[in-house]
């Protein structure tokens, strides 16, 4: 079956069980509060509280789910458009999108690398990013107006690429998804394989990234950099950079 792209949602939903699970609990938390002010009653002491307390439950349990929705709809785009703004590219770079999704950095980096060419990896989790799969990952690129970009299934875990075969890696809320810190070790180990000596990688997640810093330095990169957060995109992301040194074996 078909599965069409929501032009609302062109890079597809990120994380839809918990944008839909926000929302879900936001209205039961309204319900609930409703309910429980409209009993008969005087309307104080821990009956007042109570109704506050889911008051304040409802609005916060909202807040989360509209900046999900919102994060997915445009402000992944503007933190994609500020990442590899940020980065001041050349034109020529091999790049490689880990987690690449709908192809939202891959199609950032092909119009800023005229001269260079874009991979994007995937696994394709249902439950991280709704729709997937590399068919509409493809489709979503020629939709946007974008030619040559390689599209991969494979695990960032076992990269599908040789060693130093990038000059440049980027990510946004995918490491942070893997199972363990295990698994996010194992992604580290393929990025130090798989980038050039000299290259870069620039990772903009929202959970772990002291400890993603950490890894990247165990790993051998250098000039590890972390930002501080990123409050237009739901969760707040931080953006982490390194380079492999220039020398490495
Ligand atoms: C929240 S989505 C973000 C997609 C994309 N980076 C973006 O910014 O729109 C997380 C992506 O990570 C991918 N992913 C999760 N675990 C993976 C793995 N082990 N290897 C490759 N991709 C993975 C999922 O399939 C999903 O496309």
């Amino acid at each position: 079956m078909a599965v069409e792209i929501d032009p609302n949602f062109p890079y597809g939903l990120d994380r839809p069980r918990q944008a839909r699970g926000a929302a879900g609990l936001g209205m039961a938390l309204g319900v609930a509060t409703l309910i429980v002010a409209i009993l008969p009653g005087a309307l104080y002491g821990p009956r007042g509280l109570l109704v506050l307390v889911l008051l304040l439950s409802c609005l916060v349990t909202f807040i989360v789910a509209a900046g999900l929705f919102r994060t997915s709809a445009s402000k992944k785009v503007q933190a994609a458009d500020r990442l590899l703004d940020g980065l001041d590219l050349r034109g020529d770079e091999q790049a490689l999108d880990l987690g690449c999704g709908n192809g939202l950095l891959c199609a950032g980096l092909a119009v800023r690398l005229p001269r260079g060419h874009v991979t994007g990896v995937d696994a394709w989790v249902e439950h991280q990013l709704l729709p997937t799969g590399r068919a509409i990952a493809k489709r979503t690129l020629t939709l946007a107006g974008v030619k040559g970009v390689t599209v991969l299934t494979g695990s960032v875990r076992e990269l599908p690429l040789g060693d130093d075969a990038v000059d440049l890696a980027v990510s946004r809320d995918t490491l942070s998804l893997l199972p363990s810190g295990a698994a996010r070790a194992e992604a580290v180990a393929e990025l130090a394989r798989v980038v050039r000596p000299g290259g870069r990688v620039a990772l903009l997640e929202p959970f772990g990234t002291a400890a993603l810093a950490r890894s990247l330095a165990e790993a051998g990169f250098t000039v590890v950099e972390r930002s501080g957060r990123w409050w237009s995109v739901m969760p707040p992301h931080r953006l982490v950079t390194a380079q492999r040194p220039p020398d490495a074996a």
